[in-house]
């Protein structure tokens, strides 16, 4: 009656060899086509999943023409049928219905993934709440919520991506999950503080794409275990804890489109594997510390769209070693072209003789003779260059595709020079 929908609904291999197959016993039955009970026949080398089970996956449009143990993960049956140990549903048709009675017969699952299958979530049963280790759902399950989840207290990982979480701060999820190591909640609505209290053998944390606000709690740099931390595109505010550099597992590091101030902690400079740093588009300030040169695995380095000031302190060797460098978007940030070459497009002016930002700042898609221009330019040599020739002002500006404001500023200068020249020399033939 349903047969039309079986065919949207997949049930994946999903191995997590939690037992040696070797120790699969030999009493076993071949479920083939016929799905209901049969009492065991001693001829097939086959193991046979439990027949409630089996009920329950049709009931979910599994297909079970095939031995479900063949393509996923069993138990070793220690009596004459075997368990799932995981499901996994993908592109699931739009009347799946996940029944709690269907749910019941599977209480013996540790995984249960969910892509791209739109239900709405339904009271999973105690049995197989305690048992789940691993829950995953992108743009999945509707209507979850933060109780639902924290019933899942024996999760080591948990994986929610582009599913609304209903819960008024993370804390609730997590809080009685002892076990657990991984966490993902991107792109799920979640709103509120960071919590304070963590699981020590946190490893990955993700809350990107939520609306979390608040600060980043000192309590969180206790994570010793903590390898990537992704809190990207968020509206968290303060400053970063000193003590960050006490994550000293850190690879991946993404705290960018946030509201996040103050310096760059130097203790982040403890941190021996920073692979990832993503600082970009907060209100970081200060100056860039030398010793981010000085960290041997760094690739990504990340810091537009903030306040830094000052001279970069980068070399071109340090910047080449990189496989992506973004800066531009620092007003008051310049480079020192003794040190880098004009060739390195780097989105920010290059600094004069007292280390300030030579104006305008140089364009990023121009030959470096046109970078001369404007690192010749002291105040006076502007305003003079820039009265006299208004092709060159217009050239500049054409090509010019970062800090606009400045430029209007340069134009404006030169202006008022040049009026000022010529009511000057108007004067001066008056007398
Ligand atoms: C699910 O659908 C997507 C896109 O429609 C497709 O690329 C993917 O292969 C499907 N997955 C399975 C397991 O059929
Ligand atoms: C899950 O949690 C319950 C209650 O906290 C505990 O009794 C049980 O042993 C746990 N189950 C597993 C599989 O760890
Ligand atoms: C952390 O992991 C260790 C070793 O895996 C384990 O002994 C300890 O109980 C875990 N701690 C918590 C709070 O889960
Ligand atoms: C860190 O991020 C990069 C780029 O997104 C990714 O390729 C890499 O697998 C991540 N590393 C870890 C430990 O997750
Ligand atoms: C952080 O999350 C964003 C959005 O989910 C993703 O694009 C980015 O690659 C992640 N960064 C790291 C370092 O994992
Ligand atoms: C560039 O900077 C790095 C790190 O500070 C340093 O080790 C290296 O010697 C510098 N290279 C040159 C050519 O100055
Ligand atoms: C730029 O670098 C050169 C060579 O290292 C140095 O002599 C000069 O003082 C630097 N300029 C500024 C403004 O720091």
């Amino acid at each position: 009656m349903r047969a039309s929908t079986i065919a949207t609904t997949f049930f994946l291999l999903h191995l997590l060899l939690l037992y040696p197959t070797a120790t699969v016993p030999a009493p076993a039955i071949s479920t083939k086509k016929t799905l209901q009970a049969q009492p065991p026949s001693s001829s097939t080398t086959s193991s046979t999943l439990d027949p409630e089970q089996l009920r329950a996956l049709q009931f979910l449009h599994i297909p079970t023409t095939h031995d479900p143990c063949t393509t996923t993960t069993c138990d070793t049956a220690t009596t004459t049928f075997r368990h799932l140990l995981s499901l996994r549903l993908t592109n699931c048709s739009s009347d799946l219905h996940l029944s709690t009675t269907a749910l019941s017969s599977l209480s013996t699952l540790t995984s249960i993934t969910f892509l791209n299958c739109h239900t709405p979530v339904v009271h999973f049963p105690t049995s197989l709440s305690n048992n789940l280790r691993y829950f995953t759902s992108v743009n999945s399950l509707q209507r979850l919520t933060g109780v639902f989840l924290s019933r899942l207290h024996n999760l080591t990982e948990l994986y929610i991506s582009g599913d609304p979480i209903k819960a008024s701060g993370i804390h609730i999820i997590t809080s009685n999950m002892k076990s657990l190591t991984k966490i993902t909640l991107s792109n799920t609505h979640l709103t509120g503080y960071l919590p304070k209290d963590w699981n020590p053998n946190l490893t990955h944390i993700d809350f990107s794409q939520n609306k979390l606000k608040g600060s980043i709690p000192t309590s969180l740099t206790r994570l010793e275990n903590l390898k990537v931390l992704n809190f990207s595109s968020n509206n968290l505010n303060g400053i970063l804890p000193d003590s960050f550099g006490n994550l000293v597992s850190l690879k991946n590091l993404s705290l960018s489109s946030n509201s996040l101030s103050g310096p760059i902690p130097g203790s982040i400079s403890a941190i021996p594997g920073l692979v990832y740093m993503d600082l970009g588009s907060n209100q970081f300030n200060g100056a860039i510390p030398e010793f981010i040169s000085e960290m041997k695995e760094l690739k990504y380095l990340n810091l537009e769209n903030n306040h830094f000031h000052g001279i970069l302190p980068f070399n071109a060797s340090f910047i080449k070693r990189l496989d992506v460098f973004k800066i531009n978007g620092n007003d008051d940030l310049c480079y020192n072209h003794s040190t880098i070459s004009e060739d390195v497009k780097l989105g920010i002016a290059a600094c004069d003789k007292h280390g300030m930002p030579v104006l305008p700042p140089p364009a990023t898609n121009e030959p470096p003779s046109s970078v001369d221009d404007a690192g010749s330019g002291g105040g006076d040599d502007d305003g003079e260059g820039g009265g006299g020739d208004d092709n060159v002002e217009k050239k500049n500006q054409v090509h010019v595709d970062r800090g606009p404001s400045k430029v209007v500023l340069g134009v404006a200068i030169g202006l008022s020079a040049a009026v000022f020249l010529i009511i000057f020399l108007v004067l001066l033939f008056k007398c």
